[in-house]
């Protein structure tokens, strides 16, 4: 695009309209209009009057198309869906959408503009080897709109530092950041998400960028006020999500790219992991650590210390001479074995190394654009890299996992997807990176440039590796964890977000960017638990395991040369701080899983900013350090040493302390809360249900208990549903579920608390149900079910009247009197 601000108009020469599209014909190409759903609308435009054909392996679903109605006046086309409106300036070209109430929004300010780019412009010029054939592959088009003044700009995936955008240029291209302190002020990391929302207060909408190219967002950097989006690959493609909330925006992105997976049970427990525990004696003491001091564990990862010389698919059966044994081992504690997966093949073809054979046979690996096959140096020194834009190869690498699944590994760990790969062994020094040529061909027939497929890398990756695990272990729930991802991973994989450092700064970076993820649709992350690099200390692993407890996949990891970082390791008070925080994550789990249906059903991050619930509240947007655990807990997580107490900020609404039980205030308002370490703030929204279970030692032990602590609020109804399923299988999808729908009545209406009938055809094992009604006052007495209870008890600490029922699967009503 030229660069003066404003590309120059383009006038529509004449346009055509189909019943779910209209496309108008410019001089310079043409411009697509096209109703993909009632609230979501497609733009295409391709200024050499082509449009690129789909790609087998894109991220975007195609949906059911709408109808779209189209009419011109005054010199503009109107173009409507029941929900969302664009208007095109024929004699301009530019495009603006709007609400069904006439709200504009994503206005463009010009036309789509486009140029050939020169690869200084991009930032990839330090990458060697980059040379690009000439043609669409350098064309980059843009086109700019106007920022609203009070719009916040949030989403746009995996960064570090603020949460709201504004003012930054971001760009996307993976890339491996594992310099000690990756960090503050980088651009590209690990996944790349083209999307966002803007939001304020009483509209968001969002937009998701369909290239998988090199792009970019410019947020109001370059011009106060003035988006610029941009592409290299000739055309310009994207997706307006007409919201307007940030759950609906996240909803439809979700329609759009796919639902996040529903992990088994045992993933939401927690994992312990090192680079590495690297022998079948390590890693039963560990296990073995875990079980004496009664600290809960559900999984123990095993780094590339396993392998044979860091052969993919081997292991090295010195260090670990049984495997099946290792495993089982593991399993008789009820922790479950994952295992890492790097992409880099070592290049050893004389030595009877199978996976190389045959994936040579199969002609799986990536070649040069000269024929060659493409090599490049990792962990295993010279290695191949799979092309998993081929379906072929995709399925080829899927069932390399059998020899994992059979030893009983139950989870895949894919790193390096970037991928990451230098360009001599790591033993010399100086290495660098030694990317894969742009102009190399992927796909099954060839049909991209890495060019355009880079980004796709490991995204591809985790979906072979999922898939992989789907067809050889069909009844059983695949668990596959990456570093890298793109848009719509979420269907396939967790992820984490890379090597952090053991600094007070990479957990304050945390809390933004797992919030930033959950708005592009990934709400399973985490990061490392106590820092990778560097060595922990016992304030700063005490602080971020009480933090972690609520990472939607919490594990704790550490660099091979840093010191031990087992929940023991930093003595007794650290050791009873983590003991703590992972009971409290166990206990949890009947909400935390409950907030992994609703992610699965609708997108719905369970981590989330503040502007997610409350995106009216226009004071609350720039609060990065309380975060909502889906809509019912808030956290006030400590970022910095020393500090024992802390302010908080209550959004609307009555709070309750889930500590203490006591209520605590009604927002909007900001009060001063003690945060002595191993107890950062947690709140609880009035109107709210929290199910909570008995502390288990690991997620295979039934819950003897459920817990439902309620909270009602001064004025409004509070509503609930526990979702429980069998936490392993896939018999969810045919109605093996349980639903339990709550309700509670304001304390103004007499705080009534009705449990409705179990629903579904799931039946939980038996248990006991304890009822927790958290009131200001003791009441003179309690009525279940129209008959007074005899045996209740007020628990004037906690503030709430509590009674024990067994779990009879009935609709019950308690009311306090
Ligand atoms: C990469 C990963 C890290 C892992 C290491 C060794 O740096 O990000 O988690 O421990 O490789 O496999």
């Amino acid at each position: 695009m030229d660069d003066p601000l404003l590309a120059p108009p383009m006038p529509a020469l004449d346009w055509v309209s189909e019943a779910t599209a209209c496309v108008t014909r410019h001089e310079h190409g043409l411009l697509r209009l096209e109703a993909v759903a009632p609230d979501i609308l497609r733009l295409r435009f391709a200024p050499s009057g082509r449009f690129a054909a789909p790609r087998p392996w894109s991220p975007v679903l195609e949906l059911p198309p709408a109808g779209l109605s189209v009419h011109e006046e005054d010199g503009r086309l109107w173009m409507e869906t029941e929900r969302l409106s664009a208007r095109l300036d024929l004699s301009s070209g530019a495009v603006s959408f709007a609400t069904p109430d006439g709200r504009p929004f994503a206005e463009d300010l010009c036309a789509p503009g486009w140029r050939e780019v020169a690869l200084e412009e991009t930032g990839l010029q330090h990458l060697p080897d980059t040379e690009l054939p000439p043609g669409e592959a350098r064309i980059g088009v843009g086109v700019r709109k106007r920022m609203a003044p009070d719009e916040g700009y949030f989403g746009f995936g995996q960064r570090d530092g603020r949460l709201d955008r504004r003012h930054r240029r971001l760009t996307h291209w993976t890339v491996d950041r594992a310099a000690p302190g990756h960090g503050l002020g980088e651009d590209n990391l690990y996944q790349a998400q083209p999307t966002f929302m803007a939001v304020r207060p009483g509209l968001t909408w969002g937009l998701l960028l369909n290239s998988t190219w090199f792009s970019g967002f410019d947020v109001g950097r370059e011009y106060e006020d003035v988006l610029t989006l941009f592409t290299l690959g000739g055309e310009l493609d994207y997706y307006i999500l007409a919201g307007p909330t940030p759950a609906a925006v996240v909803e439809q992105l979700t329609r759009l790219t796919g639902r996040p997976l529903l992990p088994p049970l045992w993933a939401l427990g927690f994992h312990q992991s090192r680079w590495s525990y690297g022998t079948d004696r390590d890693v039963r003491a560990i296990a073995e650590g875990f079980r004496e001091r009664a600290i809960p564990l559900d999984a123990i990862h095993l780094d590339i210390d396993y392998m044979d010389g860091y052969r993919v698919f081997t292991w090295d059966r010195e260090r670990f001479p049984e495997p099946a044994a290792t495993v089982t081992a593991l399993q008789a504690l009820c922790i479950r074995t994952v295992t890492i997966v790097d992409p880099g093949v070592k290049h050893d073809l004389s030595a009877g190394y199978s996976v190389a054979e045959s994936g040579v046979a199969g002609d799986y690996f990536l070649r040069r654009p000269d024929g060659e096959r493409f090599s490049g140096w990792v962990w295993p020194d010279e290695s191949l890299f799979p092309d998993f834009c081929s379906e072929r190869t995709r399925h080829w690498w899927g069932d390399l996992h059998g020899s994992l699944i059979e030893l009983g590994v139950d989870g895949l760990w894919c790193d390096m997807n970037e991928p990451s790969i230098v360009d001599r062994p790591y033993r010399e020094p100086g290495v660098t990176e030694f990317p894969i040529p742009l102009a190399v061909r992927q796909g099954d027939e060839g049909e991209a440039l890495h060019a355009e497929t880079h980004n796709l890398y490991g995204h591809l990756m985790a979906r072979a590796t999922w898939e992989g695990l789907e067809r050889l272990r069909p009844a059983r729930r695949p668990w596959v964890l990456t570093r890298s991802a793109f848009v719509g991973t979420q269907r396939w994989a967790a992820s984490w977000m890379g090597d952090n450092s053991a600094r007070w700064e990479d957990l304050e970076t945390s809390l933004p960017q797992l919030a930033s993820l959950g708005l592009c649709g990934a709400p399973h992350v985490g990061v490392d638990i106590g820092g990778f690099y560097g060595h922990s200390f016992g304030e700063l692993y005490g602080r971020w395991i009480e933090l972690g407890a609520f990472h939607p996949f919490m594990r704790a990891h550490a660099h091979r040369d840093s010191r031990p970082q087992e929940p023991w390791s930093f003595g007794p008070e650290i050791e009873s701080v983590a003991r703590q925080a992972i009971e409290l994550r166990y206990r949890l789990l009947p909400y935390l899983y409950t907030l992994a249906h609703r992610a699965h059903r609708r997108g719905e991050p369970w981590w989330r900013p503040l502007l997610f619930d409350f995106p009216d509240q226009a004071d609350l947007y720039a609060i990065e350090d309380q975060i909502m655990i889906g809509p019912q807990l808030m956290i006030a997580p400590i970022r910095a040493p020393g500090l024992k107490r802390r302010l908080v900020e209550l959004p609307p609404g009555c709070w309750y302390d889930f500590r203490s039980g006591a209520r605590i205030g009604v927002g909007p308002a900001a009060l001063v809360m003690d945060a002595p370490l191993g107890a950062m703030p947690v709140l609880v929204r009035g109107g709210s249900v929290i199910t909570l279970g008995n502390v288990r030692q690991s997620t295979a032990e039934p819950l003897g208990e459920l817990m439902l602590e309620i909270y009602p609020d001064d004025e409004a109804e509070g509503f609930w549903t526990l979702i429980e399923d069998d936490g392993e299988s896939f018999e969810y999808q045919d109605g093996a579920l349980a639903e339990t729908d709550c309700r509670i009545a304001p304390l103004s209406r007499g705080a009534v608390f009705a449990l409705a009938a179990r629903r579904g055809d799931y039946q939980p094992a038996p248990r006991t149900l304890i009822l927790r009604l958290h009131l200001p006052e003791a009441p003179a007495g309690l009525m279940l079910d129209e008959t007074p209870v005899e045996d209740w008890r007020w628990d004037a600490e906690l503030q709430a009247a509590e009674v024990r029922i067994d779990d009879d699967g009935q609709g019950h009503r308690l009311v306090p009197v």
